[in-house]
This record gives structure tokens, C-alpha cells and sequence, in this order.
């Protein structure tokens, strides 16, 4: 649908809509975070600790993983962190794009409007927090790769509602169930358990938001394929994107060798199957999962 001028949308901005975005302003209002002060940037990594779960780190489990140190297992849940944290970034700066988008036809005295707003400001923030945690870690910050990067170049300009939100929805979704488990986990690097408690608490509120603008775009079947290959085509990206292949030369693996083992490694692919979960089956109920993009879905291994 092309852009409407601001005066006419304001008048269909619809009831439920309103209340939702309300409800998240007063939320926000009452709590949000300043990484920059409420992340411990000072403290020492812990001795001996992991910076996430070692059964999600994608060797896990395999003959690689049996001949590595504790060290080098360490060493390897760091850079899978980051990796992690940097494809965050990468999606936060095509979010802030896609939500800028979507404000700018309309009207910004509407509460939908200035949660959009805020929702740019906390993704902004956490872009700097996962920076921050990059470079305090050490460890380059290894991106999306030039492949997806590029993609997202296009992606961001282009996007429709349901690219926009079902992406949105897919990416918030899947890091939030990695980081629900990293904040919970006092075994876990102190920082790496901040980081993912502020993200957690403040993606809440983007999920519900996503969520509720997904549901209200109602598709033809044509148009419903079109979204779905798109979908199909950012869960597939934005996945096989999280661990960058050349991140296992920083244990004593060659990249092709990791990234090949990784694919084959069942315990990598039930963690990406078990993020993925809750969002795919809500994908599924907009009717944004099917024939078109299932393979992408396997492809990506988040579908069994
Ligand atoms: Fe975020
Ligand atoms: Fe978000």
C-alpha cells in the first residue's frame, strides 16, 4: 500500500493498537536501562567461567569438542558471544531503519508512533552495549558476513509490514531464548549475565510489539507466499549468520573444518531448533510458515 499522508493514518490508527502501545510507554517509563551505567564495565572476567551455556555452543558435543581444553572451550563460548552479539547489532541497525520507516507515514502524536520511537532509542542502546561487551571481551566483532550484510543493505529499504515485524519478531525471539537461559545461569561470566538481563527485560516489551502489528496485516494466499519466501529468507540469514566460521581459528580449528562439523553436530542444531520454537509456531499461526519457505526453515536447521 503506498504511504498515506500522516492526517489520514492518524484517523485509522485502530483502538487496540493505541492501548498496546500505551501499555508499553508506561512499562518503558518505569523501567529501562543506561547500559553505559548499569553494565559493571570495570569488573575482571571471572576465572574458569563460561560466557554462555556450553551445551549451546555449536561444537558441543562433537569429537572436536572431546580433544578441546577448558580453555579452548572458553576461549570458544567468547567468541561465539560475540559473534552472537555482533549479528545483534547487525539486526538492530536494520531494525532502527525499518522502524524509522514505519513512523515517518505516520503520526507522531499517536502512542503507536512514539513506541516506535523508543523502541529505536532502546535498540540504539543496546547496539552500544553489545559493542561495548565486544570490545571488552577482546574478540573482533565478526558480523553477519558480507552475504547477509548486503542483503540487509536491501532489506532495510524495502521491507513490508510482515518482513518488517515477522523479522523482527524471529531475531528478538531467538536471542531472547539464549539470553533468558545466560541471565539465569550464575555459573556464567557476570558480564555476559548483565548484558542479557537489560536485553531480555527491554525486548519484552519489542516482542509484544511485533507480535501485535504481525496479527493485524491480513494477506491473500499470493501475497501470504511472497511474505513467506521473505520470511523464510531472514530466519535462513539471520541464523546460519550467529556463529561466523572464523571464529574457530581462535581455538586451533580451520573455519571450514569448524563450520562443516558444526552443520553436522545434532546437539547445534536441537539449541537452534529449541530457540526457535516459540516464534516459528507464532509465524505459523499468521500463516507466515508453509510450503514456500519450510525448506529455508530445514535449510536453516531451526525446523526439524
Ligand atoms: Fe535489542
Ligand atoms: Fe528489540
Amino acid at each position: 500500500m503506498p504511504p498515506q499522508p500522516a492526517s489520514t493514518q492518524s484517523t485509522r490508527t485502530a483502538p487496540d493498537r493505541e492501548r498496546t502501545a500505551e501499555r508499553l510507554l508506561a512499562s518503558s517509563a518505569k523501567l529501562s536501562f543506561n547500559p553505559l551505567k548499569d553494565v559493571d564495565w570495570d569488573a575482571d572476567p571471572v576465572p574458569g567461567a563460561y560466557y554462555c551455556p556450553p551445551r549451546h555452543l555449536s561444537l558441543y558435543g562433537t569429537d572436536l569438542w572431546e580433544r578441546m581444553t577448558d580453555e579452548e572451550r572458553i576461549e570458544l563460548s567468547k567468541h561465539e558471544v560475540a559473534s552472537i552479539a555482533s549479528v545483534g547489532i547487525w539486526f538492530e541497525e536494520i531494525l532502527m531503519q525499518m522502524l524509522l520507516r514505519h513512523a515517518f507515514d505516520r503520526d507522531p502524536t499517536s502512542n503507536h508512533v512514539q513506541y516506535a520511537l523508543t523502541e529505536i532509542a532502546d535498540e540504539c542502546r543496546h547496539s552500544i552495549m553489545f559493542a561495548r561487551m565486544i570490545a571488552k571481551m577482546g574478540v573482533p566483532a565478526y558480523g553477519a558476513g558480507f552475504v547477509a550484510h548486503n542483503l540487509g543493505r536491501l532489506f532495510k529499504a524495502i521491507s513490508t509490514h510482515s518482513q518488517t515485524f515477522g523479522g523482527t519478531m524471529y531475531v528478538e525471539e531467538i536471542l531472547d531464548a539464549f539470553q533468558r537461559e545466560v541471565m539465569n545461569d550464575d555459573t556464567l561470566q557476570p558480564l555476559t549475565r548483565q548484558v542479557s538481563r537489560i536485553h531480555v527485560i527491554e525486548e519484552a516489551r519489542h516482542i509484544s510489539y511485533a507480535r501485535e502489528e504481525l496479527v493485524r496485516k491480513r494477506l491473500g494466499p499470493v501475497r501470504r507466499r511472497y511474505e513467506q519466501l521473505f520470511i523464510g529468507l531472514i530466519v535462513y540469514y539471520a541464523t546460519t549468520a550467529l556463529i561466523h566460521p572464523r571464529l574457530y581459528a581462535a581455538v586451533g580449528v580451520d573455519p571450514k573444518t569448524g563450520r562443516a562439523v558444526a552443520r553436522a553436530n545434532p546437539h547445534w542444531r536441537a539449541t537452534k531448533v529449541e530457540m526457535a520454537q516459540k516464534v516459528v509456531s507464532v509465524l505459523d499461526r499468521a500463516g507466515l510458515v508453509g510450503r514456500t519457505n519450510r525448506w529455508l526453515l530445514r535449510a536453516a536447521g531451526v525446523l526439524a
